[in-house]
């Protein structure tokens, strides 16, 4: 069996050696062209006038175009929109964040488009420009009319009428993808008109759909590959649009093949970043910390364009009760407009933020009754899940009303189901039992005494120490996301083909399916050829997004492998007189009756008897339904949970901090991979405590993005990594009937990097003597955490 086996990453040596093959390494015809853009250098004005004189008389340069020079040639200016149509290729007439490309130039080398893009002048009007949330709320620039409002139950009374309560406001900024490989894309004109695009995307159909609109072609008549990235993390759903936009039109206008690669610092500029927010929230509860009612208030940074931030924003609100049964809640989210960057998807899709709230007013309300924050964690948790499979039915626990509770303070008892904000049922609550197990493996209750005692005697190093829980929710919030396709093709020597419309980024998705594949036939994972995601092969794809890729994809892929095995099992028992279900795919054989055949050898059979060996496949999630409108609903077909303790070290004179140990319990369900699954854990809460930390976005009052390359935008480096990192996977099997019981993993494990942020609050808060809160903004620099250490010490 192939399923659960810890198999390196299927291209691991062509990583290391440097042989996989990305799109810059496509080898292109000699009279390719190369392209850059123009960029805006203000954030907010009319274009007055544009003078592309030098840039068309640069060496090399072939064609310059203008927003206006676009429509002329093509009827309009193309749009790049994932959404709301609000994102023209070019600047029209108006530049809207500093960074707009405004011009678009091809040339005979990449070099010498990027010089001549230097050269343009550009006029402008200057505009009030909108950079921060309090510059938008003033002018009141959003998306959408007004705030999204959900609630459960009536926030403000209970607050009001628990015996205690706090509020605070809290900054979180936004973080910058950093995929190692940056955006880029190619297209080959054919002939006919049709296109060809080689994109490092996500999002292949999406490419293929834009595309062929700005083209004016039907989607047939374009073709996208996608044979893996380095590194997508969100930032290569919709951010690629544009790039190969540009190339299909400039093929389109010269016949040549065309390829644009942003410069890392052009990346940074122009494409979009997590969102940034302001959390401001107020809480009552009691003497334990058992929260009563909760209230949030969201106030995100969206940048000039619409993009994915709805749904993002929305997933935030989705997550802000994390762990926690709150009886009452209310969460008011502002989708607010700037002249920045658009803020785009990035891994946990908004979830992050919303976690970060809650878990910021469990710290806060921990501090106020003076108790060991896991204990007020634990008084908070839903209701731990009962036994058995979800199908089962009769295993499943009794079901309960949770509004208006008879007695909001009550105990819960173990069985009861209880609904999130959104009025969901948690039915699959593990959080628990995982962190008692965690508390346990980590020793974290003779830690925290034994960093007390160590704090009482190091005057200028302070420790401290953190566990924080994750619960997040698995499909795509647009329902009809939930869908996936698959081709799988036996050939008539036995070896075995695998397309499906997920993409590889890095995640392990292309081996876990390959696993699930060879597991139908009984094959060995390495007999499963690999092969580049292709529009042409599987149609109408979604996103690899949500952590769903293998969920969806993996599903598709079974559904084609188990048509051709019961074919060929229908086949070979008619040859030989026996009944189809008696016939085994087993270690890379066919047992059939008393015969067991190689399993070429039944390929070839079944080749000859004239039976196909080829299948699409299909999956679509089952159980889902979702009303956004009225935020009710069951978004998600399950949870993955996990749960992280930290431990970190700050100096309280300078604010410099480290991670000293990191210990991990994760929910991957029935493992497909539990090597790739450990990798997903480690990465995902490096970069989720990066984002909490080390890595800060600035721009400056013009609204200049001043962190715009490596030099001074830092992410955690091998050497940031916990010295002491141990990592184990709570191999359960999941409740749901998911492919061979497994649990997402991409996004999840992220947020477990929110543990590193508290253990930081809790040193800060161990510099002072206990009765002021640190309230910690995010990211922690050495700067934020030394501003945090002068107010709980009262020195400021
Ligand atoms: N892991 C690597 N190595 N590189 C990536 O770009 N993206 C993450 C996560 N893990 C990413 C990654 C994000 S944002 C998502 S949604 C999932 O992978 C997507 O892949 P999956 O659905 O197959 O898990
Ligand atoms: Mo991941 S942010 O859903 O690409």
């Amino acid at each position: 069996m192939s399923m659960g086996k810890p198999l390196p990453h299927d291209a691991a040596p062509l990583h290391v050696s440097g042989a996989a093959r990305y799109v810059d390494d496509i080898p292109l015809p000699a009279n390719a062209l190369h392209l850059a853009f123009g960029l805006s250098t203000i954030a907010h004005g009319e274009i007055t006038a544009m003078d592309l004189s030098a840039v068309r008389a640069a060496p090399g340069v072939i064609g310059v175009w203008s927003a206006d020079d676009l429509r002329a040639r093509f009827g309009a200016v193309p749009d790049c929109s994932p959404s709301a149509h609000d994102e023209p290729l070019l600047a029209d007439g108006v530049v809207k964040y500093l960074g707009h490309p405004a011009f678009l130039v091809a040339a005979t080398s990449h070099l010498a488009a990027r010089k001549a893009a230097r050269l343009g002048r550009i006029d402008y009007r200057e505009l009030p420009a909108l950079l921060t949330v309090d510059d938008a709320l003033a002018a009141d620039s959003r998306f959408e009319d007004g705030p999204v409002i959900w609630q459960k139950g009536d926030a403000s009374t209970a607050i009001a009428a628990a015996p205690h309560q706090v509020q605070g406001s809290f900054e979180v900024g936004g973080q910058e993808h950093f995929y190692l490989e940056g955006q880029v894309a190619a297209c080959l004109p054919q002939d006919g008109g049709e296109l060809v695009i080689h994109s490092s995307t996500q999002h292949p159909t999406e490419i293929q759909h834009k595309v062929a609109h700005a083209a004016h072609l039907p989607m047939s008549a374009v073709r996208v590959e996608v044979r893996r990235m380095g590194g997508g993390f969100g930032g290569k759903e919709s951010q690629g649009n544009h790039l190969a936009i540009a190339c299909a039109l400039v093929s389109l206008e010269t016949g040549r093949p065309a390829k644009m690669r942003y410069d890392r610092d052009d990346d940074m500029m122009i494409t979009g970043k997590r969102h940034d927010l302001r959390i401001l929230y107020r809480a009552g509860f009691d003497a334990e910390g058992r929260i009563a009612g909760v209230e949030f208030t969201h106030l995100m940074r969206c940048g000039w364009a619409q993009d994915l931030s709805l749904p993002v924003a929305d997933r935030a609100m989705l997550h802000s009760d994390n762990c926690y049964f709150l009886p009452a809640i209310r969460i008011e989210s502002h989708r607010l407009r700037t002249h920045t960057q658009s803020a785009t998807a990035y891994r946990g899709f908004g979830g992050p933020q919303g976690m970060v709230g809650i878990e910021r007013v469990i710290d806060h309300v921990a501090h106020a009754v003076g108790r060991d924050p896991v204990a007020v964690r634990q008084v908070n948790f839903y209701a731990p899940m009962g036994e058995g499979p979800a199908e089962a039915g009769g295993a499943s626990p009794p079901r309960s009303t949770n509004w208006p509770p008879e007695d909001i303070f009550r105990q819960k008892k173990a069985g009861e189901i209880q609904t999130t904000p959104y009025h969901m049922p948690v039915e699959d609550f593990v959080g628990d039992a995982m962190v008692a197990d965690l508390l346990a493996s980590s020793d974290y209750h003779a830690r925290r005494a034994a960093i007390s005692d160590w704090n009482r005697n190091s005057p200028i190093l302070k420790r401290g120490i953190a566990l924080s829980p994750v619960k997040f929710g698995i499909s795509f919030t647009l329902t009809h996301l939930n869908q996936a396709g698959a081709l799988v093709h036996v050939y008539q020597d036995g070896s075995i083909q695998l397309n499906h419309g997920g993409t590889e980024m890095g995640q392990g998705l292309f081996q876990k399916v390959a696993q699930v594949v060879a597991g139908v036939f009984g094959v060995d994972a390495a007999v499963i050829r690999i092969t580049a995601t292709d529009t042409g092969k599987v149609p109408n794809t979604s996103a690899t997004a949500a952590s769903s890729g293998s969920d969806l994809n993996g599903m598709a892929a079974r559904a084609a492998a188990l048509t051709i095995r019961d074919r060929m099992a229908d086949c070979l028992a008619l040859q030989h007189q026996t009944t189809a279900n008696t016939v085994r795919f087993e270690d890379g054989h066919v047992h059939v009756g008393a015969e067991v055949l190689g399993f070429a050898e039944a390929a070839a059979r079944v080749y000859a008897a004239r039976v196909s060996l080829s299948s699409t496949g299909f999956y679509a999630t089952p159980k889902i339904i979702w009303d956004r409108k009225r935020g009710t609903g069951r978004p998600f077909l399950y949870f993955a949970y996990g749960a992280a303790v930290t431990e970190v070290v700050i100096d309280r004179l300078t604010g410099e901090n480290r991670i000293l140990r990191t210990d991990i319990l994760h929910d991957t369900g029935s493992s497909l991979n539990p090597a790739l699954d450990i990798g997903q854990v480690e990465g995902a809460y490096v970069q989720g405590a990066g984002w909490l930390t080390m890595e800060e976005l600035v721009w400056d009052a013009k609204g200049a993005l001043r962190t715009h390359a490596p030099s001074t935008y830092k992410i955690p480096a091998c050497s940031d990594r916990p010295p002491v990192f141990n990592v184990r996977l709570w191999n359960r099997p999941n409740r749901e009937d998911t492919v061979g019981r497994s649990k997402a993993v991409g996004e999840p494990p992220f947020m477990l990097g929110i543990s590193t942020f508290l253990a930081l609050s809790d040193a800060v808060a161990a510099c002072g003597d206990g009765s002021v809160y640190p309230a910690l903004d995010a990211p922690a620099t050495p700067e934020r955490v030394l501003a945090a250490v002068k107010r709980v010490a009262r020195d400021v």
